[in-house]
Protein backbone atom coordinates (compact mmCIF):
# COMPACT_ATOMS: atom_id res chain seq x y z
CA UNK A 1 0.00 0.00 0.00
CA UNK A 2 0.84 3.53 -0.92
CA UNK A 3 0.41 6.33 1.14
CA UNK A 4 0.57 10.25 0.64
CA UNK A 5 0.46 13.32 2.53
CA UNK A 6 -0.86 16.48 0.51
CA UNK A 7 -0.06 19.59 2.53
CA UNK A 8 -3.23 21.68 3.78
CA UNK A 9 -2.91 25.28 2.48
CA UNK A 10 -3.29 28.32 4.24
CA UNK A 11 -3.53 31.95 2.11
CA UNK A 12 -1.20 34.27 3.93
CA UNK A 13 -1.75 37.47 1.91
CA UNK A 14 -3.38 38.02 -1.35
CA UNK A 15 -6.58 35.81 -1.75
CA UNK A 16 -9.26 37.24 -4.39
CA UNK A 17 -6.72 39.64 -5.54
CA UNK A 18 -4.90 37.13 -7.31
CA UNK A 19 -7.83 36.23 -8.84
CA UNK A 20 -7.22 39.43 -11.18
CA UNK A 21 -3.50 38.58 -12.09
CA UNK A 22 -2.01 39.98 -8.14
CA UNK A 23 0.77 37.99 -6.47
CA UNK A 24 -0.40 36.43 -3.59
CA UNK A 25 1.91 34.62 -0.63
CA UNK A 26 0.77 31.42 0.86
CA UNK A 27 2.07 28.69 2.77
CA UNK A 28 1.87 24.76 2.88
CA UNK A 29 1.58 23.44 6.78
CA UNK A 30 2.04 20.20 8.14
CA UNK A 31 -1.66 19.50 8.27
CA UNK A 32 -3.63 18.70 5.34
CA UNK A 33 -4.80 15.33 3.47
CA UNK A 34 -3.70 11.65 3.32
CA UNK A 35 -3.79 9.21 0.71
CA UNK A 36 -3.72 5.63 0.52
CA UNK A 37 -3.69 3.63 -3.03
CA UNK A 38 -4.06 -0.32 -3.13
CA UNK A 39 -4.39 -1.64 -6.40
CA UNK A 40 -7.23 -4.33 -6.69
CA UNK A 41 -9.64 -5.36 -9.68
CA UNK A 42 -11.83 -2.12 -9.27
CA UNK A 43 -11.72 1.59 -8.83
CA UNK A 44 -12.98 2.91 -5.19
CA UNK A 45 -12.52 5.99 -3.38
CA UNK A 46 -13.73 6.03 0.93
CA UNK A 47 -13.41 9.04 2.65
CA UNK A 48 -15.00 9.09 6.03
CA UNK A 49 -13.48 11.82 8.10
CA UNK A 50 -13.99 15.41 8.37
CA UNK A 51 -17.93 15.90 8.30
CA UNK A 52 -17.72 13.27 4.81
CA UNK A 53 -19.09 10.35 4.70
CA UNK A 54 -18.57 9.13 0.88
CA UNK A 55 -17.74 5.61 -1.14
CA UNK A 56 -17.42 6.01 -4.59
CA UNK A 57 -16.99 3.30 -7.25
CA UNK A 58 -15.65 4.35 -10.37
CA UNK A 59 -16.43 1.72 -12.75
CA UNK A 60 -20.64 2.03 -11.91
CA UNK A 61 -20.36 5.51 -11.24
CA UNK A 62 -22.55 4.04 -8.01
CA UNK A 63 -21.85 6.73 -5.19
CA UNK A 64 -23.45 7.05 -1.55
CA UNK A 65 -22.38 10.01 0.13
CA UNK A 66 -23.50 12.23 2.89
CA UNK A 67 -22.76 15.64 3.78
CA UNK A 68 -20.88 16.78 0.76
CA UNK A 69 -21.28 15.55 -2.42
CA UNK A 70 -19.85 18.25 -4.48
CA UNK A 71 -16.31 16.64 -3.13
CA UNK A 72 -17.10 13.82 -5.66
CA UNK A 73 -16.33 16.07 -8.74
CA UNK A 74 -12.41 16.41 -7.92
CA UNK A 75 -12.47 12.99 -7.11
CA UNK A 76 -13.71 12.19 -10.22
CA UNK A 77 -12.09 14.87 -12.54
CA UNK A 78 -8.20 13.89 -10.81
CA UNK A 79 -8.96 10.33 -11.19
CA UNK A 80 -9.55 10.84 -15.17
CA UNK A 81 -6.71 13.42 -15.46
CA UNK A 82 -4.71 11.01 -13.52
CA UNK A 83 -5.59 8.32 -15.79
CA UNK A 84 -5.01 10.48 -19.06
CA UNK A 85 -1.14 11.58 -17.38
CA UNK A 86 -0.15 8.10 -16.25
CA UNK A 87 -2.33 5.19 -18.02
CA UNK A 88 -5.04 2.97 -16.49
CA UNK A 89 -5.03 2.03 -13.13
CA UNK A 90 -7.74 -0.13 -10.54
CA UNK A 91 -7.09 0.74 -7.15
CA UNK A 92 -8.59 1.27 -3.86
CA UNK A 93 -8.10 5.06 -2.33
CA UNK A 94 -8.50 6.19 1.02
CA UNK A 95 -8.64 10.15 1.87
CA UNK A 96 -8.54 11.16 5.59
CA UNK A 97 -8.50 15.26 5.89
CA UNK A 98 -7.27 17.18 8.71
CA UNK A 99 -9.74 20.10 7.89
CA UNK A 100 -13.43 19.99 7.49
CA UNK A 101 -14.12 20.63 3.66
CA UNK A 102 -14.90 24.39 2.38
CA UNK A 103 -13.22 26.16 5.39
CA UNK A 104 -10.18 27.52 3.22
CA UNK A 105 -7.77 25.29 4.23
CA UNK A 106 -7.75 24.17 0.31
CA UNK A 107 -9.24 20.45 0.93
CA UNK A 108 -9.91 20.10 -2.61
CA UNK A 109 -6.63 21.18 -3.55
CA UNK A 110 -4.93 18.84 -1.04
CA UNK A 111 -7.20 16.05 -2.25
CA UNK A 112 -6.66 16.50 -6.13
CA UNK A 113 -3.17 16.99 -5.37
CA UNK A 114 -3.30 13.94 -2.47
CA UNK A 115 -4.90 11.60 -5.16
CA UNK A 116 -2.92 12.49 -8.42
CA UNK A 117 0.23 11.81 -6.44
CA UNK A 118 -1.21 8.30 -4.73
CA UNK A 119 -2.42 7.49 -8.26
CA UNK A 120 0.74 7.67 -9.52
CA UNK A 121 2.89 6.47 -7.28
CA UNK A 122 0.53 3.29 -7.07
CA UNK A 123 1.92 3.00 -11.02
CA UNK A 124 5.56 3.44 -9.65
CA UNK A 125 5.68 6.89 -11.54
CA UNK A 126 7.63 9.70 -9.79
CA UNK A 127 5.95 12.54 -10.69
CA UNK A 128 7.54 16.29 -10.40
CA UNK A 129 6.21 18.47 -8.10
CA UNK A 130 5.37 21.22 -11.10
CA UNK A 131 3.50 18.95 -12.80
CA UNK A 132 1.63 17.95 -10.26
CA UNK A 133 0.46 21.39 -9.41
CA UNK A 134 -0.49 21.58 -13.21
CA UNK A 135 -2.34 18.15 -13.10
CA UNK A 136 -4.53 19.72 -9.90
CA UNK A 137 -4.97 23.04 -11.30
CA UNK A 138 -6.77 21.67 -14.24
CA UNK A 139 -9.01 19.40 -11.50
CA UNK A 140 -9.85 22.78 -9.33
CA UNK A 141 -10.52 24.75 -13.20
CA UNK A 142 -12.75 22.07 -14.06
CA UNK A 143 -15.07 21.98 -10.75
CA UNK A 144 -14.50 25.08 -9.82
CA UNK A 145 -15.03 27.22 -13.38
CA UNK A 146 -12.22 29.96 -12.21
CA UNK A 147 -9.07 28.84 -9.91
CA UNK A 148 -5.68 30.53 -9.35
CA UNK A 149 -3.07 27.88 -9.42
CA UNK A 150 -2.10 29.41 -5.91
CA UNK A 151 -3.50 26.36 -3.57
CA UNK A 152 -2.62 23.63 -5.82
CA UNK A 153 1.22 25.18 -6.19
CA UNK A 154 1.88 25.27 -2.53
CA UNK A 155 0.35 21.53 -1.52
CA UNK A 156 1.93 19.82 -4.52
CA UNK A 157 5.70 22.11 -3.70
CA UNK A 158 5.12 22.78 -0.39
CA UNK A 159 7.35 25.75 1.68
CA UNK A 160 6.10 29.42 1.43
CA UNK A 161 5.96 31.10 -1.99
CA UNK A 162 5.23 33.91 -3.42
CA UNK A 163 2.97 33.24 -6.51
CA UNK A 164 2.87 34.80 -9.65
CA UNK A 165 -0.70 33.69 -10.84
CA UNK A 166 -0.42 34.95 -14.84
CA UNK A 167 1.38 33.12 -16.37
CA UNK A 168 2.21 31.03 -13.67
CA UNK A 169 5.51 31.44 -11.64
CA UNK A 170 6.59 31.05 -7.70
CA UNK A 171 9.65 31.95 -5.52
CA UNK A 172 9.98 30.78 -2.24
CA UNK A 173 10.32 33.00 0.60
CA UNK A 174 12.61 31.83 2.95
CA UNK A 175 11.30 33.12 6.29
CA UNK A 176 11.41 32.07 10.54
CA UNK A 177 7.62 32.88 10.70
CA UNK A 178 6.62 29.81 10.59
CA UNK A 179 4.12 28.83 13.00
CA UNK A 180 0.25 29.91 13.19
CA UNK A 181 -2.77 29.12 14.87
CA UNK A 182 -6.21 28.52 12.28
CA UNK A 183 -9.45 29.27 14.45
CA UNK A 184 -12.34 27.75 12.28
CA UNK A 185 -15.59 29.56 12.05
CA UNK A 186 -18.63 28.61 10.30
CA UNK A 187 -18.36 28.66 6.18
CA UNK A 188 -20.96 30.77 4.58
CA UNK A 189 -21.17 30.05 0.81
CA UNK A 190 -18.56 27.66 -1.34
CA UNK A 191 -15.48 29.39 -2.38
CA UNK A 192 -16.53 29.20 -5.96
CA UNK A 193 -20.10 31.54 -5.26
CA UNK A 194 -17.69 33.86 -3.28
CA UNK A 195 -15.65 34.59 -5.91
CA UNK A 196 -18.28 34.97 -8.14
CA UNK A 197 -19.80 37.65 -5.90
CA UNK A 198 -16.35 39.68 -5.89
CA UNK A 199 -16.08 39.55 -9.39
CA UNK A 200 -19.84 40.73 -9.46
CA UNK A 201 -18.46 43.43 -7.24
CA UNK A 202 -15.77 44.62 -9.64
CA UNK A 203 -18.07 44.66 -12.24
CA UNK A 204 -20.58 47.05 -10.68
CA UNK A 205 -17.66 49.04 -9.21
CA UNK A 206 -14.49 50.72 -10.88
CA UNK A 207 -12.94 51.73 -6.99
CA UNK A 208 -12.93 48.02 -6.55
CA UNK A 209 -9.71 47.49 -8.69
CA UNK A 210 -8.26 50.28 -5.89
CA UNK A 211 -8.64 47.64 -3.86
CA UNK A 212 -7.25 44.85 -5.42
CA UNK A 213 -4.14 47.22 -6.26
CA UNK A 214 -3.85 47.62 -2.47
CA UNK A 215 -4.37 44.21 -1.82
CA UNK A 216 -1.51 43.27 -4.58
CA UNK A 217 0.70 46.53 -2.39
CA UNK A 218 0.46 44.43 0.53
CA UNK A 219 1.09 41.86 -1.03
CA UNK A 220 4.85 43.40 -1.79
CA UNK A 221 5.30 44.95 1.32
CA UNK A 222 4.97 41.69 3.70
CA UNK A 223 7.14 39.68 1.39
CA UNK A 224 10.28 42.14 2.65
CA UNK A 225 8.69 41.21 6.08
CA UNK A 226 8.45 38.17 6.03
CA UNK A 227 11.87 37.48 4.87
CA UNK A 228 13.40 39.87 7.43
CA UNK A 229 11.04 38.04 10.09
CA UNK A 230 9.21 40.92 11.40
CA UNK A 231 6.53 39.29 13.25
CA UNK A 232 5.08 42.92 14.20
CA UNK A 233 4.95 44.12 10.29
CA UNK A 234 3.89 40.91 9.08
CA UNK A 235 0.97 41.06 11.86
CA UNK A 236 0.07 44.75 10.87
CA UNK A 237 -0.17 44.12 6.79
CA UNK A 238 -1.96 40.89 7.53
CA UNK A 239 -4.90 43.38 9.53
CA UNK A 240 -4.71 45.56 6.26
CA UNK A 241 -5.51 42.94 4.16
CA UNK A 242 -8.47 41.67 6.27
CA UNK A 243 -9.73 44.91 6.15
CA UNK A 244 -8.96 44.98 2.40
CA UNK A 245 -11.05 41.64 2.30
CA UNK A 246 -13.93 43.01 4.38
CA UNK A 247 -13.92 45.88 1.27
CA UNK A 248 -14.78 43.39 -0.66
CA UNK A 249 -17.57 41.96 1.16
CA UNK A 250 -15.64 38.77 2.39
CA UNK A 251 -15.13 39.82 5.85
CA UNK A 252 -18.09 39.09 8.07
CA UNK A 253 -18.44 40.88 11.46
CA UNK A 254 -17.85 37.98 13.69
CA UNK A 255 -13.95 37.93 12.25
CA UNK A 256 -14.28 41.44 13.26
CA UNK A 257 -14.89 41.03 16.44
CA UNK A 258 -12.83 37.57 16.89
CA UNK A 259 -9.55 39.79 15.75
CA UNK A 260 -10.42 42.51 18.11
CA UNK A 261 -10.94 40.14 21.33
CA UNK A 262 -7.64 38.28 20.44
CA UNK A 263 -5.80 41.18 19.62
CA UNK A 264 -3.77 41.29 22.81
CA UNK A 265 -2.57 37.54 22.01
CA UNK A 266 -1.53 38.03 18.34
CA UNK A 267 0.63 39.99 16.33
CA UNK A 268 -2.40 39.98 13.51
CA UNK A 269 -4.74 37.76 11.91
CA UNK A 270 -7.26 37.75 8.91
CA UNK A 271 -9.48 35.58 6.80
CA UNK A 272 -7.65 33.24 4.86
CA UNK A 273 -8.86 31.81 1.48
CA UNK A 274 -12.42 33.04 0.15
CA UNK A 275 -13.94 34.32 3.56
CA UNK A 276 -16.96 34.80 4.77
CA UNK A 277 -16.32 32.91 7.86
CA UNK A 278 -14.06 29.67 7.57
CA UNK A 279 -10.02 29.51 8.28
CA UNK A 280 -9.19 32.96 10.62
CA UNK A 281 -5.08 33.05 10.39
CA UNK A 282 -3.62 33.89 13.52
CA UNK A 283 0.08 34.83 13.85
CA UNK A 284 0.23 34.30 17.78
CA UNK A 285 1.87 36.45 20.16
CA UNK A 286 1.33 35.07 23.41
CA UNK A 287 0.49 31.49 22.35
CA UNK A 288 -0.90 29.86 26.09
CA UNK A 289 -3.37 33.12 26.42
CA UNK A 290 -4.28 33.08 22.36
CA UNK A 291 -5.42 29.23 23.22
CA UNK A 292 -7.40 29.78 26.57
CA UNK A 293 -8.75 32.99 24.96
CA UNK A 294 -10.26 30.79 21.73
CA UNK A 295 -11.53 27.87 24.27
CA UNK A 296 -13.18 30.32 26.63
CA UNK A 297 -15.20 31.50 22.75
CA UNK A 298 -15.53 28.19 22.31
CA UNK A 299 -13.81 28.73 18.99
CA UNK A 300 -12.48 25.40 17.55
CA UNK A 301 -8.69 26.05 16.55
CA UNK A 302 -5.93 24.31 15.36
CA UNK A 303 -2.35 24.99 15.57
CA UNK A 304 -0.14 24.62 12.38
CA UNK A 305 3.72 24.85 11.47
CA UNK A 306 5.04 25.29 7.80
CA UNK A 307 5.32 22.28 5.83
CA UNK A 308 8.43 22.45 3.36
CA UNK A 309 8.15 19.30 1.73
CA UNK A 310 4.95 19.16 -0.35
CA UNK A 311 3.38 16.56 -1.64
CA UNK A 312 4.91 12.84 -0.72
CA UNK A 313 4.71 9.28 -0.13
CA UNK A 314 5.34 8.89 3.51
O1 LIG B 1 -11.30 29.39 0.32
P1 LIG B 1 -10.34 28.69 -0.55
O2 LIG B 1 -9.35 27.85 0.18
O3 LIG B 1 -11.04 27.91 -1.66
O4 LIG B 1 -9.44 29.80 -1.26
C1 LIG B 1 -9.93 30.67 -2.27
C2 LIG B 1 -8.86 31.66 -2.66
C3 LIG B 1 -9.31 32.69 -3.69
O5 LIG B 1 -8.22 33.58 -3.92
C4 LIG B 1 -10.49 33.50 -3.16
C5 LIG B 1 -9.72 32.05 -5.01
C6 LIG B 1 -8.57 31.46 -5.80
O6 LIG B 1 -8.86 30.70 -6.75
O7 LIG B 1 -7.39 31.79 -5.55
Amino acid sequence: MIRVFAPGVVKLFGEHAVVYGKPAIAVAVDKGVEVSCERGDRTVVRTGKAYVDIEYERGTGATHARGHEAFLSYVASALRRAEEAFGRLTAVFEIRGDFPPSVGAATSASVSVGLLKAYSACLGVDVGATELAKLAHGVELEVQGAASPMDTAVSAIGGMLRIEPNPFSYRRIDSAVGEFVLAILPRRGLTKDIVADVRALRSRRRSVDAVIEAIGRVVDEAEGCLASNDLACVGELMEINNWLLGALGVVGHEVVAMLRYLKPYIFGGKISGAGRGGIVVLLPKRRGELREALAAMEVPSVEVAVDRNGARVI
